[in-house]
């Protein structure tokens, strides 16, 4: 039994978030851990939100509220939603807990001690209309890159450089929006990413397994050169810059910069799962503890890969202690609105809470697993969902649960039938459906989610054939034993159904489970006959609900309207 930590992208409290992050870190990651689990590994999933720096405070005073009340309320909302949709942490912490405070004031301890984070003296934006210095997203102005129009301090949105607020262009205040700023001297912490970079290379030289798409950016920002970042901020959120309660002179009203400790929050996180449910946090972090034999796996949208492949890497191992790094990095591409971006602040797009108000998370993580931005960005379009789950859902998986229980029911007294025996049809069957679960597997495997998706679906494929072509229907009117092996064999294969495709639709696999009296929620072994018959004949079985409703034209016409579509 292999032991693998999952963590996926620690999204920011500001309000709930859309589909594009869900499909881009969050879902990947909880099929994947799902998988994991049933396969009878000892598996850890952990997120959290993101609480610090100006993007919560900034959300905080447009909600009107307190940062620290706006947190609290926001993050118990993503966690009900994040259930909702079936994702299945371990655990869902805040990186403002007491856990996450006293590792990211141990980390930054340590490194200074070695040298490795220094105090310099540092031109920021100050406003003198706001009375206050402006990190970050408190300011924004045009990008010295690309010329985009709306850089923010930290990043541009555009072009995605990491960017320093004194290089905007014609930069303005995003609280009052003055431009009667200018550049003060102000103290902070440096992380000297430049003196790890021949270690952060060797290390990143090192990863062999992580895909194209995660060894491209962070070859692009080595090879660019790295910079020193400036880890504190002049912010009142945040982790204090102290250590064990006494503040570091000259930085008592700073916090620690919210991309270091963020990242540390998956430490954090499990150290909250830790506390809450008695187990042991340092077994999956310290590799002199036990965690030399985990396997850790992160996933994440392409804009965090900078930070996970060299900054947080600068962290760990600058510090010189047998920390926990990451095995493998999936990074996804964007899940784009149609043509443009999903964009919080101009509303396009939808979020996680209204697409539930449309159709159960199934259908939403089926659609989303199964177009995910993986290869490259990828458009989300009515069309193409609908298309997922009129076909892929309702006539392939759907239809063929709903007709083999129908017709045990109607016509066999709707038990498990008995006796017979398995013919060349069965056989080849078998051999089928193990070579699509051995594809399943490796592509589950190396998370690659498309494929996955596909050989679940060649799956319900092959049972649709089997069905179609073995006709019990048929057989019944001259050979009921031979109608009662087919009926008894199709049950099985919906069992199996269930079980593999719960990494994608938890829901329905829950509800196929029920209703065929199985409660298996292991991962097929090799030996496919055994795993096709499984089910005890003359057990009970039922005709579950309506699995899934197709999405008819009114409705797609109705949500296209609600929510825009092509004009987007
Ligand atoms: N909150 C960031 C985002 O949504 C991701 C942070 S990942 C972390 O882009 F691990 F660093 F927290
Ligand atoms: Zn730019």
């Amino acid at each position: 039994m292999a032991r693998i930590l999952i963590t996926s992208a620690l999204p920011y409290i500001n309000g709930i978030k859309h589909l594009g992050n869900l499909a881009g870190s969050m879902l990947p990651a909880d099929a994947y851990a799902r998988f994991q689990r049933a396969r009878g590994n000892e598996t850890l999933y952990i997120c959290a939100t993101d609480e610090h720096g100006t993007p919560a405070e900034l959300a905080a005073a447009a909600a009107g509220q307190d940062v620290a009340t706006y947190c609290a309320e926001q993050h118990e909302l993503q966690k009900t939603i994040g259930a909702a949709y079936g994702l299945s942490f371990d655990w869902f912490g805040r990186s403002s807990s007491p856990q996450n405070r006293e590792l990211t004031q141990h980390f930054a301890h340590v490194l200074l001690e070695k040298g490795l984070i220094e105090p310099r003296t540092d031109k920021m934006i100050y406003s003198n209309a706001d009375g206050r210095f402006l990190p970050d997203r408190y300011v924004e102005g045009i990008c010295p890159v690309c010329s985009f129009p709306r850089a923010r301090g930290d990043q541009c949105d555009n072009c995605g450089s990491l960017l320093d607020p004194v290089d905007l262009i014609e930069p303005y205040s995003t609280i009052s929006g003055s431009r009667d700023l200018e550049v003060r001297d102000t103290r902070h912490l440096y992380l000297r990413q430049t003196a790890l970079a021949d270690t952060i290379r060797a290390w990143v030289d090192s990863k062999t397994e992580w895909p194209a798409l995660t060894k491209s950016i962070a070859y692009k920002h080595l090879d660019e050169g790295l910079i020193d970042r400036g880890v504190t901020r002049d912010l009142s959120w945040g982790v204090p810059v102290a250590y064990e309660g006494v503040p570091l002179p000259g930085f008592e009203t700073k916090v620690f910069y919210v991309w270091f400790d963020a990242p540390i929050e998956y430490i954090g996180a499990t150290a909250e799962w830790a506390a809450a449910t008695g187990n042991d946090w340092r077994s999956w972090w310290r590799t002199d503890e036990g965690a030399g034999d985990v396997r850790y796996v992160q996933l994440m949208g392409k804009d965090n890969v900078a930070f996970h492949s060299v900054s947080f890497p600068a962290t760990l191992l600058g510090s010189g202690e047998p920390w926990k790094t990451v095995d493998m990095l999936k990074s996804f591409n964007w899940l784009n609105w149609y043509g443009g971006k999903f964009s919080t602040s101009q509303n396009r797009g939808v979020f996680m809470d209204q697409a539930l108000e449309l159709l159960p998370a199934d259908a939403w993580r089926w659609y989303l697993l199964a177009n995910s931005p993986e290869g490259s960005d990828t458009a989300f379009t009515w069309e193409q969902f609908a298309t997922a789950v009129n076909k892929d859902l309702a006539d392939v998986l759907g239809n063929f649960v709903n007709r083999i229980l129908k017709f045990c029911e109607t016509r066999l007294g709707g038990v498990v039938p008995e006796g017979g025996e398995a013919g060349p049809r069965e056989l080849q069957l078998y051999a089928d459906i193990g070579k699509s679960v051995a594809e399943l597997n490796a592509n589950l495997e190396a998370i690659e989610i498309r494929k996955s998706a596909q050989a679940v679906r060649a799956l319900w494929v092959l049972g649709n054939e089997y069905l179609a072509e073995a006709a019990p229907w048929t057989a019944m009117k001259t050979d009921p034993v031979r109608a009662g092996v087919i009926v008894r064999t199709a049950l099985n294969l919906t069992a199996l159904f269930a079980r593999v495709s719960s990494p994608f639709i938890p829901f329905a696999a829950e509800t196929i489970g029920t209703a065929l009296g199985q409660h298996e929620k292991s991962w097929p072994g090799e030996d496919i006959a055994a795993e096709l018959n499984r089910l005890t004949p003359g057990a009970a079985v039922r005709t579950p609900e309506v699995l899934f409703r197709k999405i008819d034209d009114v409705q797609l016409a109705e949500w296209g309207e609600r929510f825009g579509g092509a004009e987007a």
